[in-house]
Formats: C-alpha cells, structure tokens, sequence
C-alpha cells in the first residue's frame, strides 16, 4: 500500500486543526451590549465602539490615525482619494496579491501599473517599480504578503526620490513590525482588513492608518458621505464643508468584534512567530524546499498565512500537486494567488469599468510578462494556513512530517500522474 494518504495511505494528521475565528463568551457580550445600546451603526461617524477601536490599533501598530471603516478594499480606495490621487493617475501594485490591491486604484479612477515581486520574499520588487515609474506615477502599494514584509526601506527611499504616496496593504500583516515601526505606519497609509479570514477579524471590516491628522480627516469625510470630520478622523465638524463621499463606515457591532480580538491578538500572534521560526527551521531540512527570506529587519512577524517555495525539479513534483497531496494527509494549505494578470477575478477589461475602457492600453494582459510572479504563482508557493501554527509544536510537526513523507515519495505521485 502507498504511505500517502492521496494514495490510499495513512494520513498524516487525523485530528482536524482548529477552527477560526476564535471566539468565546466575550465576544457575545460585547455584541449583545451593542444590541441592547440601540447603537447598532456606525452614524453618527464614529461611534463610541468604532472611536475606541481606532484608539487602541494606533496603540498596538504604534503610530498613525486611524479611521476603521467597511473592509480592507474600501481602505485603499478611500486613501488614494485622500491623497488627491484619481483619474488616468498611474499606481503601482505587485504582480503577486488579492484582486483589490489593483481593483481599489480602479475604483478611484486611477491605473493600476502592475510589477513584479521579489522572489526571496515573494513582495514588490523595488527596482521593477523603480522601471514602471512615469510622469503619471503618484502612488505605490507595497503588500506585505503572507509572512512576509516588503522593503520598507527601499521602498520609502523610492517613494521619497520620485514624490510617490506609499499605501502599505497590510492585510496579512496585522501586529507586524519592520524595524520596530508598525506595518502601517511607515507609508503615508496602511490598509487593513478584518474579514473573516484574517488574524483579526470582525466577520467584514477594515482600517486605514494615516500618516497625518488632515488625511485622517479627509478619509472620514470620504466614508461619512463627505460630511466634514475634525483633524486625526475625529467626530463631525459641521463649520466645515461637505465633499464628495458615500457610506463606507463600520458598524458598532463590528468595531465591537473587534475589540475582543485586539484582547487576545497579540499572545496569538507570540504565538505564531514563535512556531513561524520553528516552522523556518524544520522546512529548511527537507530536500527541494526553499523558506523565504526572513529579513532581519523585519522585527515582528506576524503573519497571517506561512508561505514556503518548492523548487519543483529537486523536490519531485510541482506545487499544485504538493498541496494536493498534503491536503489529504491533513494539512490546510493553499497554492496561493494566480499572477495579478492571469488571475480570474482580476479582469476588468471584461466590465464596462470606466478605467480599463478609457485606458485600454494597460490591460493588454497578453503581452505582460513578470517571470518571478509566475514561478512563485504557477510552481513554488505552498500556502499554509494560520491554524498549523496554533496548536503548538505538534502542528506544526504534523505539517512538516507529511511534506517530508510526500517528498520522499514523489516519484509515486509523478507515476501515477496526478
Ligand atoms: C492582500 C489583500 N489586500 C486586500 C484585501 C481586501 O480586504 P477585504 O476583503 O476586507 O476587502 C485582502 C483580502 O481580503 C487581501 O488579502
């Protein structure tokens, strides 16, 4: 009988990791207080729930203003707009990310200008964003993809050289630190989202942090339908004129959610970087397995999905199949995005948009090439969820003995072509 569970064989883990989000009786109550309070929304903007969870991110990220709002997509929407960045103006996104690092540009009337990513860290490569840059630049969007960080320093000093607003998307990079500053708050924006899957959720949610109290103010008139917000994104100021808005707020119930999570986030997040490194170590091990850099400078890690690179020829099979076969040993685990110009739900020279058919030129998908995005995307990337780092040593030993096993017997899967 084969050892591999895709096989027939034994499988690795039996017990199925934990399940997320986390969540226990504090969560109740804080939603039920919001229930009982009547104040369920988030008008007028901000709400009591929704003004102290700006509070405390800007304590845990350690710096910015921040201005929480309906998701992690409307974020950098809201700060491009804020930043006076809007149409035929040109935003450079990496090749390797979710659809709405390049759909939120669209959304503000901008261009996204797709590069490509750095192979040792899988984030923007700062010299090809150097390349892309135009008369028409005027932002960059740097995603700290996975468990990693992007070159903040590089990036800052390119930003700086070419006069550039820097909008970190830090979705996956809640509670990390690169030199000891907050992802977030080395841009002039950070972009976070609490969707459901991300390590701190509120089932749909997201924040912007803000480099000034002006932008700050800015950005909560533009998810507060234009209404006129104090400096730093405090309450309505209504000496002050509207602008153009709409409804982006976030609902108290959310902010609420949040709250609680911010209260088990951070032992949550020791946790991870601990088994992160543990993780770093045991993979190094195995024949054909490639553990992206971990830049000394990138001081916190706290990730939301650990990503690994295989080097197909060495290790026996490519990554689909990998992910295949360690899925039925047990393991959660994802290959990850498509390359942005390939990927299905990133099309939009397919809609009636009003950017891609104004400025057709830049959607010519077929004559884009990023060679390091499609190594990563169509042969490397091992995606493994957050739960494997949160049952401690043993799953994360789990997950490393059914990579080693499937390793070893990769010639089976090769002969048997799956
Ligand atoms: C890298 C990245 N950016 C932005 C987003 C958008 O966040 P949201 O789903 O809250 O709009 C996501 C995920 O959902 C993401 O993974």
């Amino acid at each position: 009988m084969s050892q591999l569970a895709i096989l027939g064989g034994p499988k690795t883990r039996t017990e199925p990791y934990p399940e997320w989000p986390v969540w226990d009786q504090r969560d109740i109550d804080a939603v039920t207080e919001v229930i009982k309070s009547g104040r369920w929304g988030g008008f007028p903007y901000p709400g009591p729930k929704t003004a102290e969870l700006a509070k405390k991110f800007v304590e845990m990220q350690g710096g910015g203003y921040a201005v929480p709002m309906a998701n992690g997509t409307v974020t950098m929407e809201v700060a491009l707009r804020a930043a006076g960045i809007g149409w035929g103006d040109e935003v450079i996104v990496p090749a390797y990310t979710f659809q709405a690092t390049a759909s939120a540009p669209m959304a503000a009337g901008a261009i996204p200008v797709i590069v490509d990513i750095d192979l040792s860290t899988y984030c923007l490569d700062t010299g090809e964003a150097e390349k892309a840059i135009t008369s028409k630049t005027k932002a960059v969007i740097p995603v700290h993809l996975g468990s990693n960080m992007a070159d903040m320093d590089a990036i800052m000093a390119l930003a700086k050289k070419h006069q550039l607003i820097v909008i970190e998307d830090c979705a996956h990079a809640h509670g990390a630190k690169w030199r000891g500053m907050g992802a977030g708050t080395i841009g002039h924006f950070g972009s976070f989202s609490f969707q459901s899957s991300k390590t701190l959720t509120t089932g749909e949610g997201g924040i912007l942090l803000c480099k000034t109290p002006e932008l700050a103010a800015k950005a909560a008139s533009i998810i507060d339908c234009g209404r006129a917000h104090a400096l730093g994104g405090g309450p309505e100021d209504e000496s002050m004129e509207f602008q153009v808005g709409g409804n982006f707020r976030l609902s108290e119930i959310a902010a609420a959610l949040a709250l609680v999570g911010l209260e088990r986030f951070t032992a949550q997040a020791n946790h991870r970087e601990q088994m992160a490194a543990y993780m770093d170590e045991a993979l190094s091990e195995i024949p054909g397995v490639r553990v992206l850099k971990h830049d000394i400078r990138h001081t916190t890690r706290s990730f939301y999905r650990y990503i690994f690179a295989i080097t197909p020829e060495e290790f026996g099979v490519e990554h689909d199949v990998l992910c295949a076969a360690l899925y039925a040993e047990g393991v959660d685990c994802w290959v990850g995005y498509e390359a942005m110009h390939n990927y299905t739900l990133f099309q939009p020279q397919k809609s009636r948009l009003a950017v891609p058919n104004a400025f057709p030129q830049y959607f010519d998908f077929k004559s884009m090439n990023f060679p390091e995005a499609a190594r990563a995307c169509e042969h490397e990337a091992v995606w493994l969820d957050e739960a494997i780092f949160r049952c401690g040593p043993k799953g994360v030993d789990d997950a490393v003995a059914a990579v080693k096993k499937i390793q070893a017997n990769a010639q089976e899967l090769v002969n048997t072509g799956i």
